[in-house]
């Protein structure tokens, strides 16, 4: 397995690899690698010949007064964690690398329709973040493929989007959430957490699953679904940012099709987020 922390050194492993005719993968993170992480890389190495798996504690996506510097960062125990799985090479990048002209008044992409509700309207400039950053790794690497997990469901949509509008010919594949044994998604923030707030995290993914039992149930009052869960949820400690049911497909009003019941709360200090897609 490679580690390289420059474009360059990335690049020509990448001619290499095209010039033998091979089809590349691209896993996207922000490291301290967990079996979520992992499964992607998984699934990685399923679809195509050589897999690059990228760290990259993307500043950018922190709005200000947000976890950027206490970030957890292991790179050690990632690459050991990689070097364990066919992973061919890391890219892991210095800020200045990927953002060489500084981190203010740069180009930066945005995604009007999905960057500005739910997570966006609560965290404003993330997706921006996200969507540039995922719009130079895929400049750097020129994946055939790129994987993102179905935890974070409104950045796999706006990356789905973004890879549609700015055309780049990169087949995006989503890898189905990865959960403790209880339900809680696994997640970086979730080391966050005292023992108490663990205990009742798995409250989140339960108050999702009662939401899809009582639609797959023929409960159609979504506004009251919604409410009630809203409550549940501050009942037990949580501070729920907001619960919606919506189209699976843009994130807007529920249709006929599938839905997706998305979630942001705060447990004391850690912000966690989950979601459940309703397949119908
Ligand atoms: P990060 O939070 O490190 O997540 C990297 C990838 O792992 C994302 O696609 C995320 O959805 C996926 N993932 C995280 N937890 C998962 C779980 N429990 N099950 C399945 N997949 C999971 O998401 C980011 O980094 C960044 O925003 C990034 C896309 C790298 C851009 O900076």
């Amino acid at each position: 397995m490679q580690c390289v922390s420059k474009i360059t050194a990335l690049r020509e492993h990448v001619t290499e690899w095209r010039n033998a005719g091979q089809s590349i993968v691209l896993v996207p993170t922000m490291g301290n690698l967990h079996d979520g992480h992992l499964a992607l890389v998984l699934k990685a190495q399923e679809v195509a010949d050589r897999t690059i798996v990228s760290i990259f504690v993307n500043p950018t996506q922190f709005v200000q007064g947000e976890d950027y510097e206490s970030y957890p960062r292991t790179l050690d125990e990632d690459i050991d964690k990689l070097s364990g799985l066919r992973t061919d090479l890391v890219f892991h990048p210095e800020v200045e690398e990927i953002y060489p002209g500084g981190l203010q008044g740069q180009t930066c992409v945005t995604v009007p329709e999905l960057d500005n509700i739910f997570c966006g309207a609560f965290r404003p400039g993330h997706f921006s973040g996200v969507a540039t950053v995922v719009t130079k790794l895929f400049n750097m690497v020129e994946p055939d493929i790129a994987i993102f997990g179905e935890k974070d469901y409104q950045q796999l949509l706006v990356i789905r989007r973004l890879a549609t509008d700015l055309c780049f010919p990169i087949k995006i594949i989503g890898v189905p959430t990865i959960r403790e044994e209880d339900g809680l998604a696994l997640s970086s923030r979730n080391g966050y957490l005292s023992a108490n707030e663990r205990n009742k995290a798995t409250l989140l993914y339960k108050t999702l699953v009662s939401i899809s039992d009582a639609v797959d149930a023929g409960k159609h009052d979504f506004i009251e679904l919604e409410m009630r869960a809203t409550e549940n949820l501050k009942n037990a400690g949580f501070k729920p940012e907001y619960v919606k049911i919506c189209n699976a497909d843009n994130l807007g009003k529920p249709a006929a099709g599938d839905l997706v019941v998305l979630t942001a709360a705060w447990l004391g200090k850690t912000r966690l987020i989950d979601n459940v897609i309703i397949r119908r």
